[in-house]
Order: C-alpha cells, then sequence, then structure tokens
C-alpha cells in the first residue's frame, strides 16, 4: 500500500456511473446536469441522493422545484451527456442544443431523457448542506428503462467515459479528455 493524492485515488477509485438529472428552473424550463456523485440510500422505501454544488444552476433549479429524474444516459449518447457535465443551463438550453429529447414523466414534473437505459423520477424529501454541495435526498416515484440500450456510460476520473452494461460488454474511450 502507499498513500495517494486525491488525483491518484480517484482514478484509481474508476469506474463510477454518470448520470444526468433533469430539473426545472423558475420558469419551469428543463435543465440537465451530469453527475458522478449519486447513490441509492433505501430500498424501501427507494430513495436516491445526489450531491449538487452550491453555485451549479441545477442548484437554484432543485431550489425552486424539488423533484428531479435520474437519468442513467445510454452508449450512443456520451457526447450530449458529457456537454451537461461541462455546460451550465445559465449560459445554453440544454435540451434546444443537444440531441436529447424529452418525454412526459409518469409522477413528476421533469422530463424524462428519451433512450435512456434507467430513468428515476425522484421526489425530494430532504437536503443536507455538506461543504460546497448540498445532498438532495428523494424519493423514487418511478422507474423507467429501455432494455434495448443495457450499456450505459460510465465516469474514468474526469477524464473518459467507457460504457459497460449488465451483460458485461465493456468499450472504452467513448469520450476522452486530456
Ligand atoms: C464527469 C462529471 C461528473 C460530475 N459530477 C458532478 C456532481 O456529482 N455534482 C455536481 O454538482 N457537479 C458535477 N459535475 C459538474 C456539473 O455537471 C457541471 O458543472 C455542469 O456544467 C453544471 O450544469 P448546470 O450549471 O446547468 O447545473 C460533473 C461533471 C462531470 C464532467
Amino acid at each position: 500500500m502507499k498513500e495517494l493524492d486525491r488525483n491518484e485515488a480517484l482514478e484509481l477509485a474508476s469506474p463510477f456511473p454518470y448520470v444526468l438529472a433533469v430539473t426545472l428552473d423558475e420558469r419551469d424550463r428543463p435543465n440537465i446536469i451530469g453527475l458522478s456523485w449519486w447513490m441509492f440510500t433505501s430500498w424501501d422505501p427507494l430513495m436516491i441522493a445526489i450531491a449538487v454544488g452550491h453555485q451549479k444552476y441545477s442548484h437554484e433549479c432543485l431550489e425552486h422545484h424539488k423533484e428531479f429524474v435520474l437519468c442513467f444516459p445510454s452508449e450512443g449518447q456520451e457526447k450530449d451527456a458529457w456537454t451537461c457535465g461541462v455546460k451550465s443551463g445559465r449560459d445554453m438550453d440544454k435540451f434546444q442544443e443537444t440531441e436529447f429529447r424529452p418525454v412526459h414523466s409518469k409522477c413528476v414534473k421533469p422530463p424524462i431523457i428519451e433512450g435512456s437505459t434507467i430513468a428515476y423520477e425522484c421526489k425530494i424529501m430532504k437536503q443536507v448542506e455538506t461543504g460546497d454541495h448540498t445532498v438532495y435526498i428523494a424519493n423514487v416515484m418511478a422507474t423507467h428503462g429501455c432494455p434495448d440500450r443495457i450499456n450505459h456510460l460510465y465516469l474514468v476520473h474526469y477524464t473518459k467515459l467507457i460504457s459497460i452494461g449488465c451483460a458485461g460488454e465493456i468499450k472504452t474511450d467513448l469520450i476522452f479528455k486530456e
């Protein structure tokens, strides 16, 4: 064993599933943020937590409307999924300027991203301040998916997206940043 710095540890702990949270802004316009800091927190009821930076537009959106849809972008969606992790909804409309298409949700107001491997409709129950992020903890109200698009995206450090599916097939270097 050896002592690691943050970056070495993040690289070694990879890959992490990369997800997209769809929220609504104060004009009820949907926005999308790329997230790697998310987790399940309860099985019954099914609950999910996401950590969103205080400065993000999505933080404003979640403070305005306490619902989100957590989508697992499928293989083929990597370019637009990456855009949602590097561009802010303050500067662009991510549904207008990407190929992502919104589909009506069943139980919440923010839409689902069409073609996601899985989409969880979530209603926020609680929030916790942790340093420079807020953790939003939510009940899952409905779940949708595309069983024909099992491969979805994983993050290696903050430099690479690869795709892995439940059948175990791996494709590497879908997105690679120096
Ligand atoms: C791979 C990757 C993972 C990210 N994970 C998170 C995260 O877990 N929480 C967060 O607040 N921002 C995360 N970000 C940063 C936001 O996605 C990014 O700042 C985005 O532009 C914010 O969009 P918004 O201003 O429209 O909310 C991540 C970015 C990338 C590229």
